[in-house]
């Protein structure tokens, strides 16, 4: 029997997107000719939830042999970044494996990894905090993990970059040179390292050598028309039909964020009772948007009210500048507004309010540490969707008397569903 397509396989908020997967002609060729160009390294940032892992998941199964992710945390150390990777090689290393490569220095990588592995295998030892650690066996540098890396062609992928450490940064950027010098003896040996916005830079800082070595590709947010084509793909492998208004309607909440997208047409799904592909056609009516629409809000509604939580922690200062460039950014429209533009609606209220407090803060309202409840759109700033617009507009409203407090925060989000009506009327 054929086997039934899932509502959630096919819309994926929160895992990368296969069925319903977008090219992005933006950035297409710069990552295909980066992959495709020996000892050329990669670095890809933008925006939290713009499509960067699923951009590579899917050029990578197109056009790459094997890869490995190691995924860096704030602790994380380079040493466990070794370890780790050293550990995702295994399945290219089994004996199965082992057995089909011919060529001496194969076998004798093989029979080397065969040995750090046992070695590793023995020298667990117990930390104080009781946490087991292995100890690296010496012979387990970077430039033996490239060799293994290089002899599988296998691609190594480092997500969330950005999070690790000034120090350990300096030794992945140390690495990206290793991989480049080496690029003669193993041609497929890569690595991608995959950043928040703002972090193209920092690999390269480090060694301004390796400028020329390296592909920083910055992933935009998606157009109109690439959430449009998620849409297009998508419900039709459900056997629904969408009316070109409901269309509009997903696409203006989305706000050029994929993972928006597939929320609210995963709850859409929900409302309508498809779990898996409908066997009669269904058309999705203006009340199962709305159901759609008020499933995404209260499913992410705690998330949302976190990002509001972190945007607006600040140290002691003159002025509540997360929530002041809220209060002045829900006045425009879901466009959003130019850099000073917003200033000058700041200090309509807060006549002196200096133009670099605004700068710096917008610099960090962008990025996931912050809540990235504001994006960047060609000059414009704006709000990430308009639940987070509808959400800044009731928390900064005058209800509260023009006080802004951080209490406020803790109004249930209840009031932006009662304010579905008028978000539909928005769109
Ligand atoms: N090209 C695409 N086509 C269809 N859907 C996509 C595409 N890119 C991303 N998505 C969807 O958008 C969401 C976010 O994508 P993804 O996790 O790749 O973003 P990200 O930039 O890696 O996010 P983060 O910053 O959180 O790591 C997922 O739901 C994914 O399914
Ligand atoms: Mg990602």
């Amino acid at each position: 029997m054929e086997k039934q397509i899932k509502s959630n396989e096919v819309f994926t908020p929160s895992t990368s997107a296969k069925l319903t997967f977008v090219e992005r002609e933006s950035v297409n060729n710069q990552i295909v000719n980066a992959l495709n160009t020996p000892g050329k390294q990669l670095v890809i940032y933008g925006h939290s939830g713009c499509g960067k892992t699923t951009l590579i998941v899917n050029k990578l199964m197109q056009i790459y042999e094997n890869h490995i992710t190691v995924r860096c945390t704030s602790t994380l150390t380079y040493e466990e970044i070794v370890l780790q990777a050293f550990d995702e090689l295994n399945p290219y290393y089994q004996d199965s494996k082992v057995s089909t490569i011919s060529n001496a220095t194969s076998i004798k990588l093989a029979s080397d990894y065969a040995l750090i592995k046992a070695e590793l295998g023995g020298t667990k030892t117990t930390t104080e905090q009781g946490t087991i650690k292995r100890v690296i066996p010496p012979k387990l540098t970077m430039q033996t993990l490239a060799r293994f890396l290089g002899n599988a062609k296998c691609c190594f992928v480092l997500e969330d970059f950005h999070k690790i450490n000034a120090d350990e940064k300096t030794k992945v950027s140390q690495t990206m040179k290793l991989f480049v010098d080496m690029a003669e003896e193993y041609p497929e040996l890569k690595i991608i390292c995959i950043g928040a916005v703002d972090t193209g830079r920092e690999v390269v800082q480090y060694d301004p050598e390796l400028k020329s070595r390296v592909a920083e590709i910055n992933v935009p947010l998606m157009t109109d028309t690439e959430i449009a084509q998620i849409i297009d793909i998508g419900f039709p492998l459900l056997n629904i039909e969408i009316p070109a208004f409901i269309k509009n309607n997903i696409i203006k909440v989305a706000n050029g964020v994929p993972s928006v997208c597939h929320s609210i047409c995963l709850q859409i799904c929900f409302a309508m009772g498809i779990y898996t592909k409908s066997n009669s056609k269904i058309v999705i009516d203006m009340k199962m948007f709305e159901s759609g629409i008020k499933g995404y809000i209260q499913d992410s509604s705690d998330s949302i009210k976190a990002d509001f939580e972190i945007a607006l922690v600040q140290r002691k200062g003159t002025y509540k500048n997360a929530m002041l460039i809220f209060k002045a950014l829900s006045s425009f429209s879901m466009e959003g507004a130019e850099q000073h533009d917003l200033l000058l609606k700041i200090q309509e209220t807060e006549s002196k309010y200096p133009a670099g407090n605004l700068s710096s803060y917008l610099k960090q309202l962008v990025k996931s540490e912050k809540g990235a409840i504001i994006i960047k759109r060609a000059n414009h700033y704006c709000f990430r969707s308009p639940i987070y617009k509808i959400y800044a507009e009731h928390i900064t409203s005058n209800n509260y008397a023009g006080e802004i407090t951080h209490d406020s925060i803790n109004m249930d989000l209840k009031i932006v569903k009662e304010k579905i009506d008028y978000l539909t009327s928005q769109l």
